[in-house]
């Protein structure tokens, strides 16, 4: 993709991903990526916003050179991962005279793991500004999306901002710009799920600490480039901060049959009393799907047989997962099955610490489910039920 122009001076420099299709080896990529750095060239100097994923530094260089950018002063690195500093090394060997500029916690990360060396550093405070002449770059620190060392760059003059992965999108596109909301929508839950989630509460923070700023376009290092700015901060406003709604969450796995009779009858039961419901088999789910559902859900219920006196090693997976997520669930609970004995119970409950949840009364079964089994299951859809309308997660 050639550089593509933002505003006046201001390009997209980056690169689109068509074909990736995990990331860190752990995250399903169904639709790509991008890795978007921007070009601004001031009346004084030339700045380049984070830089692109190792094995696409060319691109990133081929569209400086058809810039005829000769140039660069600063190269802003908004956060140390190797996805958007990875091209660092490259783009100073290219540009002798760029600084980066980063917060005194990426300085560290990239001293240490790209090996740039320490005088090619300059750090920025927060609230810090930089000019490039007629132009003004004002950096926001704002630690913890998703690593320790992020900042958010602000171009005051244009009022763009450039967040590298809040509010970004796993998306490879030809448009620049935001065109089919629906599409982008996911994309962008999917991202918030599995990356900025787990710090829900310190995004609440960063979110508050820009909510006064202008803001005509939000220009992310991911994804396609918000030039309705409100779409994406409502979207997040309801991931991070809205209450849970009624939804059940429900991921399982059966082997021989008994603890799918289970699920079977109780999202039944659920749906009877107005409980919405996403049901995961882990056999075959998409783990990312199972992370965007977390976003939502006011209930988890794990469904597992008893495998060597333990729960299935996929559900082992997914309640890690669930757990390291740090969804907003109020309430958990676990149905499931075994032969002759185990301590499932025990040991999902000991992996769910990092999660704010009221453990309701699980159901497990010895074989097949029987008529008093099914009874338990419709006393624990009644008690979802209860508790969600006590918390106005239902309306009564
Ligand atoms: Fe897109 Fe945290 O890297």
């Amino acid at each position: 993709m050639k550089p593509r122009k933002l505003k006046a001076n201001v390009y997209w420099v980056g690169a689109v991903d068509w074909d990736r299709r995990l990331f860190d080896e752990l995250i399903p990529l169904p639709d790509g990526t991008s890795y978007n750095a921007y070009l601004i060239k001031g009346s004084e100097k030339t700045a380049l916003i984070d830089t692109v994923d190792p094995p696409m530094t060319e691109k990133l260089l081929e569209n400086l050179a058809r810039l005829n950018v000769r140039n660069v002063d600063y190269v802003v690195a908004n956060h140390a991962e190797q996805d958007h500093s990875g091209a660092l090394p490259k783009v100073l060997e290219r540009y002798p005279n760029a600084t980066v500029v980063a917060t005194l916690k990426c300085k560290n990360l990239l001293t240490e793991l790209l090996l740039i060396p320490e005088n090619r550093i300059k750090t920025v405070e927060d609230g810090e500004t930089l000019s490039l002449g007629d132009k003004t770059l004002e950096f926001i620190h704002a630690p913890w999306v998703h690593w320790p060392e992020t900042m958010l760059t602000y171009l005051r003059e244009e009022k763009i901002l450039f967040p590298c992965d809040l509010f970004g999108s796993h998306l490879a596109t030809s448009d620049l710009y935001v065109t089919d909301e629906a599409t982008v929508y996911e994309a962008a839950k999917r991202y918030y799920a599995e990356i900025m989630m787990p710090f829900r509460t310190v995004i609440q923070r960063n979110l508050e600490k820009i909510k006064d700023l202008q803001i005509d376009v939000i220009a992310p290092s991911h994804g396609p480039v918000y030039d309705k700015p409100k779409f994406i901060l409502n979207a997040y406003s309801d991931w991070v901060s809205a209450p849970p709604k009624n939804i059940v969450v429900l991921p399982y796995i059966s082997m021989h049959g008994s603890t799918q009779k289970m699920v079977d009858y109780f999202v039944a039961a659920l749906v009877e009393r107005g409980v919405g419901v996403k049901q995961f088999n882990l056999a075959r789910t998409d783990i990312g799907k199972l992370a965007m559902a977390l976003v939502d859900a006011a209930t988890i219920v794990v469904g597992s047989p008893t495998v060597l006196t333990g729960p299935h090693p996929n559900v082992v997976y997914a309640v890690y997962l669930a757990n390291a997520l740090r969804p907003k669930a109020k309430f958990a609970s676990i149905i499931g099955s075994y032969g002759w004995g185990g301590r499932m119970v025990e040991q999902i409950k000991g992996m769910l610490t990092n999660l704010k949840v009221e453990l309701l009364e699980p159901v497990i079964v010895k074989g097949y489910p029987k008529a008093e089994d099914f009874e338990a299951l419709d006393r624990l859809a009644d008690e979802i039920f209860r508790r969600h309308r006590e918390h106005n997660i239902i309306s009564a």
